[in-house]
């Protein structure tokens, strides 16, 4: 149980054990890589748990029995540039059909401000059921910029996956999006005066992609 009923913490062995290898400051990037993929693999079953199905019929090599497909609306994953990237694959191992949106934003170092810079989701955003994916959920102004747009644009429908987040993000989440969950692999004490969270993992996006 934590303060926060916004966030669901989808505390697993196998996802606490990867959690602490990524956070290790000496594990190299295709590392890095490789467990980001695989954390957000290992959530995206438990984020879609709650999803609609609905019956189907299914012709066994012996006979008609009645199966199940997922239902309702359509999944669109959306990737906060540039360290949400390194989240997707991981998802679409489980839901290949899932389209993909993107959201560019980048937080001013100064102010901690985001500032958005791309903008690409499919058409008809009400008809879709969105997941907005971030390693990192600090102050939250980013994934709540992100959702801003999303919902300005006439989504109705989002969840938010991220691996770290913080009180404060959380709180801001709840104040601005209080119709978002939060899915998280871990809920961490604070952040740093320069808007790190700690113990966190250090810049994602940076880690990820090598611009250390
Ligand atoms: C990081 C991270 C989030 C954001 C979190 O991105 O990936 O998007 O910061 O911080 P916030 O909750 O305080 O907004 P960054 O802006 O560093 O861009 P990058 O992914 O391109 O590195
Ligand atoms: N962005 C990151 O990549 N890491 C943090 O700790 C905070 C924001």
């Amino acid at each position: 149980m934590t303060p926060h009923p916004n966030l669901t913490l989808i505390s697993h062995p196998l996802i606490r054990h990867k959690m602490s290898l990524l956070r290790d400051v000496d594990t190299p990037k295709k590392l890095f890589r490789e467990l980001v993929t695989e954390i957000s693999m290992l959530m995206a079953y438990e984020t879609t748990r709650g999803l609609p199905d609905e019956e189907t019929r299914v012709t066994t090599p012996l006979e008609e029995m009645t199966g199940y497909r997922i239902a309702g609306k359509k999944l669109v994953l959306v990737p906060i540039l540039r360290a949400g990237l390194g989240m997707v694959e991981g998802v679409l191992r489980l839901i290949p059909t899932a389209r993909v949106g993107h959201v560019g934003i980048a937080r001013d170092e100064e102010s901690l401000q985001p500032v958005e810079y791309y903008f690409n989701v499919p058409p008809h955003p009400e008809v879709h059921r969105f997941v907005v994916l971030d390693p990192m959920l600090a102050t939250g102004g980013s994934a709540s910029a992100a959702i801003a747009g999303l919902k300005a644009r006439g989504a109705t429908s989002i969840m938010l996956m991220c691996l770290v987040s913080a009180p404060e993000g959380l709180r801001a989440m709840a104040a601005a999006h209080p119709d978002v969950q939060v899915f998280a692999a871990a809920l961490d004490r604070q952040l740093n005066e320069r808007g790190y969270i700690v113990p966190g993992l250090g810049d994602a996006g940076d880690r990820l992609f090598g611009t250390l």
